[in-house]
């Protein structure tokens, strides 16, 4: 039975709109580019690409003493490089394709991405922690690579931190299938391939194997993948 009295209803009301949360951030005038070579923050290296880099390398303030060297025929599609603290260093070989962008916060880290990678729309975090990236990657196109979580979980009893940062280190001849996330402490030995959105959260040490799922695990072993 229909109720006529429908028409009579109040009107849902409105959704409120959406309010724009704050964030505590720091403004973009406080980074300022390398080119600038303040307080010994420089990028290093040669070509058209490594001068770009210059622009599009930032430094936090009162950072002081980063280096960011890139190595023979570097290209990219555009990449971004954040960097907050001191003593931190970004090492990238020879002959690598990268686009993306690194941020690294902290003191003393350094994220190494070695000779002959290829890297697509790729984000690396290194906080507190560092990244390793051996000889002849393949690195599809939204691959994520952090080594912390950036908000502390703690134990309510002890207090103790039981998320920390650790180093992400991955092998030579390393795989990683779009949208794959490496977290702290992920390690990946010689010519792994981890499947497409597959999560890597701790340490394998079997080479040649593909890693697949999330949290990601061995699903064949054996194998060799070509480029
Ligand atoms: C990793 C990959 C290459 C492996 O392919 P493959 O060797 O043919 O492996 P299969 O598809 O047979 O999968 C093997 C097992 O892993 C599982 N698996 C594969 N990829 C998975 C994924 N991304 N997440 C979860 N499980 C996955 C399969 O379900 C299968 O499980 P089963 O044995 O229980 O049936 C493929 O899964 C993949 O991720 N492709 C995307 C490649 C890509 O991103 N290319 C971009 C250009 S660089």
């Amino acid at each position: 039975m229909t109720n006529s009295d429908d028409s009579q209803a109040p009107a849902e009301p409105a959704l409120a709109a959406p309010r724009r949360l704050p964030r505590p951030g720091r403004p973009l005038w406080i980074y300022y580019p390398a080119l600038l070579a303040r307080r010994g923050n420089r990028v290093e290296g040669r070509g058209w690409a490594a001068a770009w880099l210059r622009l599009t390398t930032f430094f936090f303030g009162p950072s002081a003493d980063n280096v960011v060297r890139v190595g023979r025929n570097f290209r990219t599609r555009g990449l971004a490089i954040v960097v907050s603290g001191a003593g931190n260093r970004v090492e990238i070989g020879d002959d690598v394709a990268f686009s993306g962008n690194i941020e690294l916060r902290g003191f003393n880290l350094t994220v190494t991405i070695g000779d002959r990678c290829d890297a697509k729309k790729t984000r690396i975090l290194a906080s507190d922690a560092n990244v390793r990236i051996g000889d002849d990657c393949l690195i599809a196109a939204g691959v994520h690579i952090r080594t912390s979580d950036m908000h502390a979980i703690t134990d309510r009893v002890s207090g103790d931190r039981i998320n920390p940062a650790s180093d992400v280190v991955v092998g030579n001849a390393v795989w990683l299938a779009g949208e794959a996330a490496l977290l702290k402490g992920a390690r990946l030995p010689d010519g792994c391939v981890v499947g497409f959105r597959s999560v890597v959260t701790h340490s394998f040490d079997e080479p040649d194997s593909v890693l697949a799922g999330a949290p990601a695990r061995v699903v064949r072993r054996g194998v060799a993948w070509t480029r």
